[in-house]
């Protein structure tokens, strides 16, 4: 599967779950690839943290802000992985259309405040452009940073939203805010690594991981 984890918005955890996915994939034994299509690099250097703290499996990764070098790269390169994983992000960004014209699946994270679901709208034009060149790409919004309490409102309403958006499924997978998953991102480890381990944050991850790589694809 090529997976983009993509938002034309900043701070909203594709970094943070795109580390996050692509360990936990490999730790099921798939042979993937993490694509760093954002010019600041924090996907590269979580996972040189990890290569530097000798964790295994390694994670191959690759930094690819150029839209067009990206989409070469990953013609080229496809056929080595079971799985690539894209970080791609910024509203100028090259990469995050190169990588939705290649995707089978796009999953965008989004934090439960009306400004973000709001965006939402930016990223529905660009899955419209990338399925004028491509048919199936599925889209999928789900929560990132969502309040702790099992019933808040706000994750509620976020939900309600993206019904409004019709280019997008709901993944009814909430991922909350967490310090499990700050940590572990910036070392490089899933948070199923990290010790203490905290249940919690695993369960989300694994109910996420799930719901992903279920995803019928049609390519
Ligand atoms: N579920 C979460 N719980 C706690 N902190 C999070 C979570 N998701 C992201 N963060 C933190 O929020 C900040 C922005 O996340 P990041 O993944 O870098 O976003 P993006 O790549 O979309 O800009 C980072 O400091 C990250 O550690
Ligand atoms: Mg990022």
């Amino acid at each position: 599967m090529i997976l983009t984890i993509g938002n034309t918005k900043g701070g909203v955890g594709k970094t943070t779950l795109a580390v996050q996915l692509a360990i936990a994939r490999a730790l099921a034994g798939r042979d993937v690839w993490l694509i760093d299509g954002d010019r600041q690099g924090t996907a590269t250097a979580a996972i040189a943290a990890r290569a530097e703290a000798e964790r295994q499996p390694g994670i191959a990764c690759a930094q690819y802000p150029d839209g067009p070098t990206l989409r070469g790269q990953v013609q080229q390169q496809r056929g080595k992985f079971d799985d690539i994983i894209i970080d791609a992000g910024g509203r100028d960004s090259t990469a995050l259309r190169a990588a939705l014209v290649l995707s089978d699946v796009l999953l965008v994270p989004f934090a439960p405040r009306s400004y973000d679901v709001w965006a939402l709208d930016d990223m529905a034009a660009l899955v419209d452009e990338a399925r004028s060149v491509r048919d199936g790409l599925r889209a999928f919004a789900v929560l990132n940073l969502a309040d702790a309490g099992e019933h808040s409102a706000d994750n509620a309403e976020a939900a309600a939203a993206v019904a409004d958006v019709p280019q997008f499924e709901y993944l009814p997978t909430p991922i909350r805010r967490r310090k499990a998953f700050s940590n572990a991102g910036g070392a490089g480890l899933a948070v199923a690594e990290l010790a203490p381990r905290d249940p919690k944050a695993c369960g989300e991850l694994d109910a996420l991981f799930s719901a992903v790589f279920n995803i019928q694809i049609t390519a």
